[in-house]
């Protein structure tokens, strides 16, 4: 009974031990891989047999999206899909002893992992997605994905904003391992990986990928290895010429063209002060745009604050011309007033010492209808010369009106001269 029990048991060892390096199951290779139970070995140490042999852990980045670019934060969210490899030099084995197995995915808790972080990284926790297993090699290649929704720092240059292209750099590094313990390097090469984002790119918004650029920097004793990305991509400024920098040239054409309006009490000025509103709502847009950089102003604000200092000196002497212009009326009804003041009490003499007259002996009452006739001859004559003489002095440019005209003429020239050179500058820096 016993040597039969304990050949039973011998053969059921034998099958249980037999079966697993035989059969095409995953579970003979996790055996022999000394995975099947928790291995803290395993997950505590970087996996080598010779500890001044540093790990080469290769990253590859792609960019799924650029889903927003912050100016006034000066962040760059991007949807990235992370690759890294590492080898770990105890997980190997032959494909042949296991029914050609290639490749087979553990879990990511079960073995160690490189502590590759990115320095510019900002967003939440919740944004990264680990891919919960990885996948392994017969070499000892481990490799794990990461997606993440990458809310990245990047100094942001708004010099020639909306005309700018960015470059933001991602970087990679080790937190807590120096270059001798962990080197870094890529797998793919950056035209590749510049290829395959442009092909798989879901959304870029405003902005174009133009090339993804790799650079290793070798660690030292001290500091870590580093792996930089430089995604580089430029803005697509159509919309903000559209709604921003051809209305605000329009304006400027506007108030150029105003300077034709007739000098119509007021008109004029209220036309361009209308103008002017319509640039400082466009200034109110423009700061929601932009931070405020107080080191250099970009160029759209340059452009904006020049057209608004442009149309508001326009408006000034809009209102000097006008204020000259109604001197002049002022001055001209005064003198009239004072010309008519003594005509009427002269007349109002002549009236009341015509009676006089009339009584007394010096102009005797015309008795015949000639005489009459002859009399009201020369008062029509008398009148008519007046109304000519007061045509004349009105027809004749009075002396305020003629400076405002030449203020008026001398100003547009400027205004059109500094204004074509101002904006030609602005063309030369901008384009
Ligand atoms: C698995 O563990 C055993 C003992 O713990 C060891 O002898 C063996 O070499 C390990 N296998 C591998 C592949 O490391
Ligand atoms: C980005 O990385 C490149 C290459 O390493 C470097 O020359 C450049 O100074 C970095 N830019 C910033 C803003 O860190």
């Amino acid at each position: 009974m016993s040597p039969l029990r304990t050949l039973a048991l011998l053969a059921l060892i034998g099958v249980g031990g037999s079966a697993p390096t035989s059969g095409c199951s995953y579970v003979g290779l996790l055996t022999h891989l000394n995975l099947t139970t928790a291995n803290s070995l395993l997950t505590a140490m970087r996996p080598v047999r010779d500890w001044t042999k540093a790990t080469l852990v290769q990253m590859d980045m792609l960019l799924y999206g650029i889903l927003q670019v912050d100016e006034k934060f000066q962040t760059v969210t991007t949807h990235t899909w992370i690759q890294m490899r590492w080898k770990n030099e105890f997980l190997s084995w032959n494909p042949s002893d296991f029914c050609g197995i290639d490749s087979v995915c553990i879990p990511r808790t079960s073995v160690w992992i490189p502590d590759v972080s990115i320095r510019e990284d900002a967003s939440d926790s919740g944004a990264v997605h680990h891919s919960p297993v990885l996948s392994l090699s017969p070499g000892g290649w481990l490799q794990g994905r990461t997606r993440q929704r990458l809310t990245s720092t990047c100094l942001l240059n708004l010099q020639l904003f909306p005309f700018d292209t960015q470059r933001c750099n991602i970087t990679f590094s080790s937190m807590a391992s120096n270059g001798k313990t962990i080197t870094l390097g890529s797998f793919l090469n950056e035209n590749l990986l510049t290829n395959i984002s442009e092909k798989y790119m879901v959304t870029q918004g405003e902005w174009e990928l133009e090339k993804l650029e790799i650079t290793h920097y070798e660690g030292t004793n001290i500091e870590p290895a580093i792996l930089v990305f430089t995604i580089t991509m430029c803005r697509k400024p159509l919309l903000y010429v559209v709604i921003f920098i051809v209305p605000l040239l329009y304006f400027v054409l506007l108030d150029v063209a105003s300077f034709f309006i007739n000098e119509a009490r007021g008109e004029k000025l209220s036309f361009k002060v209308t103008v002017l509103l319509s640039i400082s709502v466009l200034l109110l847009i423009l700061k929601d745009m932009l931070p405020s950089t107080e080191k250099d102003l970009p160029m759209i604000a340059k452009y904006c604050v020049g057209v608004f200092a442009v149309v508001g000196l326009s408006v000034l002497e809009a209102m000097l011309v006008s204020f000259l212009i109604d001197l002049d009326g002022y001055c001209s009804y005064a003198k009239a007033n004072a010309a008519a003041a003594p005509e009427d009490v002269q007349l109002e003499v002549d009236a009341h010492s015509e009676p006089d007259g009339a009584e007394g002996k010096s102009s005797p009452p015309p008795s015949r209808p000639d005489d009459l006739l002859t009399l009201i001859l020369e008062e029509v004559k008398t009148a008519r010369q007046e109304v000519r003489r007061r045509d004349q002095e009105e027809h004749r440019p009075r002396r305020f009106r003629r400076l405002a005209e030449a203020i008026d003429t001398v100003f547009f020239v400027l205004y059109f001269l500094c204004t074509g050179a101002f904006l030609t500058y602005l063309v030369i820096m901008w384009v």
